[in-house]
């Protein structure tokens, strides 16, 4: 492949925009016109915009103001919508990140229009297609032209799913990329200070599988064992929109120990967890950044994409019950801190090599 005039870059998601900021840093040092299009998946400025400006990415060049929708609606907006962007600038590679409906909606475009199209963050499966997130890996990983695993059993699950190996690049894992860029700003924020918690003496919660917060019985289950968690030590919860308004179908009043607030900006977030002494959560990325830095993680799953988390990080995967949830959470606050484990290519230079094989024909293998 000759080096690119014009990378486009689709993102939609907070969890997107995370992964965009290293690539863009990296692509801004080359001689390559970067276009970065936000599908407005995510619309709320907590949601989006306070992500840009702590991450440092440039203004998006389009917004293609999507919002919110069923799976079908939202996957159907974006394509719809830059389908006929994609045909007037015809980048030379259309990049998506992760495994959000934008993900999956941008890569059937660029499919479809005949235009190169790599996956940041290929390969990762939870073998679990009740995910609507597990459907969007697969599109996009089927799809692509150029695949960036983050983890060596993601580069194994593309081998064993039929990749050619030439298609796939090690390139690392890039929420590690953003995490070491940030940890200086965000120990200096102290975060945990400002919310009136000491340092290793609270637990930080977060929740928004739609399987954990839209059936009542389950969001109850779970809001219970917080509870439970915060008469040993304070939690702390930014709640994401999807959650807070069906906490608030069920009536739920946060206590003195369990302070509920609206979600945090990257870094503020960081700060928390980083000092926490503990993370409940249902998320992705909390999985990895809490191993990286040696944090102790319940994942209230069945499953998980990111096993490596699980086998050589600190993660642990539990049920959402809460008698399962209280009992692993004392274990881990009991525990004594372990060592934050090395993970072959979590280092900072994933972004980097992205750009060298666009850019340089770069290989890792
Ligand atoms: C999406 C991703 C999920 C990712 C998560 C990170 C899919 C299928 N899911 O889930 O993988 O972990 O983002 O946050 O793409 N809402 C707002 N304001 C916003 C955005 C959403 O109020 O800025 C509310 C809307 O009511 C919306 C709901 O949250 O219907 C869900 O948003 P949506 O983007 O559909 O999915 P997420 O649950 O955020």
């Amino acid at each position: 492949m000759k080096p690119p005039a014009l990378v486009l870059s689709v993102v939609g998601a907070r969890p997107n925009f995370i992964k965009l900021a290293p690539v863009a840093r990296a692509l801004g040092q080359r001689q390559v016109r970067h276009v970065i299009v936000h599908t407005g998946q995510h619309y709320d400025a907590d949601m989006s915009d306070a992500f840009f400006r702590d991450l440092e990415i440039p203004e998006p060049d389009f917004n293609l103001a999507v919002g919110s929708g069923s799976h079908a609606q939202q996957t159907a907006a974006v394509m719809e919508r830059l389908d006929p962007l994609c045909s007037e600038l015809r980048p030379d590679v259309v990049l998506v990140y992760g495994d959000v409906n934008s993900t999956a909606a941008a890569a059937l475009v660029a499919a479809k229009l005949g235009l190169p199209l790599g996956h940041v963050e290929a390969g990762l499966r939870s073998r679990d297609r009740t995910m609507p997130e597990e459907i969007n890996r697969i599109v996009a990983d089927r799809l692509s032209d150029i695949l960036f695993a983050p983890s060596r059993d993601g580069y194994d699950n593309l081998l064993s799913e039929g990749i050619p190996p030439q298609r796939i690049q090690f390139v690392g894992n890039i929420m590690i990329d953003s995490l070491l860029r940030a940890l200086p700003a965000a120990r200096q924020l102290d975060a945990s200070s400002r919310h009136g918690v000491r340092r290793g003496e609270y637990t930080v919660v977060t929740l928004h599988r739609p399987s954990n917060v839209d059936e009542p019985g389950v969001l109850q289950e779970l809001l219970r064992a917080l509870s439970d968690i915060a008469a040993d030590r304070p939690v702390l919860f930014p709640v994401h929109p999807r959650t807070s308004r069906r906490m608030t179908a069920l009536g739920f009043q946060a206590g003195a120990r369990v302070q509920v607030f609206e979600p945090v900006p990257y870094l503020e977030m960081l700060s928390l967890v980083m000092s926490a002494g503990l993370v409940v959560t249902d998320s992705g990325g909390l999985q990895e950044e809490t191993t990286f830095l040696g944090i102790p993680c319940l994942t209230v799953r069945p499953n998980t994409e990111r096993p490596i988390t699980c086998t050589e990080g600190t993660n642990k995967l539990v049920p959402p019950h809460r008698d399962a949830i209280v009992s692993a959470a004392r274990a881990a606050l009991a525990g004594t801190a372990s060592a934050a484990p090395t993970i072959e290519r979590w280092d900072g230079s994933a972004g980097e090599r992205i750009a060298a094989v666009l850019c340089d024909g770069a290989r890792f293998d």
